[in-house]
């Protein structure tokens, strides 16, 4: 069974963000696939330092939530990654959560993630479509980095207020399906 893991990194429960990821969600259970979500506002993720002791094959220095969801990420066939787009960039839960995968870039950590799928979703207010382009690239990187393969963007433009997304049915309607799709693949 497909396990998948939604990342919601918005502050705001009910927000565009969550209910775009719940829609994926929603979509890949009707095809038998295990999901969860994650609210990052729900726990305690302290900053990465650098510290490189999880490269010694040791656990993560920092005592706080990150160290009960390696387990939970390590778990996952495909994860998805929400986050509306703050000032250009990740909200700063997404951009903490994201910094503390350095714990997979050793080799013993990195054939835990390497290989692994994932998904973006990505609403914000302006119309502009270059708005999200620093923010897809930022994901790009990293998860090519990490040897992720990115299998599907939800981006949507020009939604601002809490939930406002709930009237635009035709990408909820792309967020079920491409959750059904997830769900049969990998
Ligand atoms: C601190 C902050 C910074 C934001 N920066 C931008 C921005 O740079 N560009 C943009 O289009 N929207 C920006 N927004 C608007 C959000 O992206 C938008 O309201 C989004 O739909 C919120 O998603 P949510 O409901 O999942 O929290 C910002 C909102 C906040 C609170």
């Amino acid at each position: 069974m497909i396990k998948i893991l939604g990342v919601v990194g918005s502050p705001r429960k009910n927000g565009n963000t969550h209910v775009l990821v719940s829609g994926i969600l929603d979509g890949a259970k009707t095809v038998g696939a295990f999901t969860d979500i994650l609210f990052l506002g729900d726990k305690n993720i302290k900053e990465c330092n650098g510290c490189h002791v999880c490269w010694q094959g040791k656990q993560c220095s920092k005592n706080d939530d990150m160290n009960g969801l390696y387990p939970k990420i390590i778990d996952s066939d495909i994860i998805i990654f929400g986050t509306p787009v703050y000032w250009y960039g990740p909200t700063a839960l997404m951009k903490g959560f994201i910094d503390r995968f350095v714990y997979f870039n050793s080799p013993e950590n990195r054939k835990e993630i390497s290989g692994k799928s994932a998904v973006l979703v990505i609403p914000y207010e302006e119309d502009n479509p270059e708005t999200a382009v620093p923010l897809v690239t930022f994901f790009e990187k990293s998860l090519s980095y990490l040897e992720m393969n990115i299998h599907g963007k939800i981006i949507v433009p020009g939604v601002t207020e809490k939930g406002e997304i709930k009237e635009k049915p035709i990408i909820l309607q792309e967020a079920f399906e491409l959750g059904k799709k997830l769900g049969y693949s990998v």
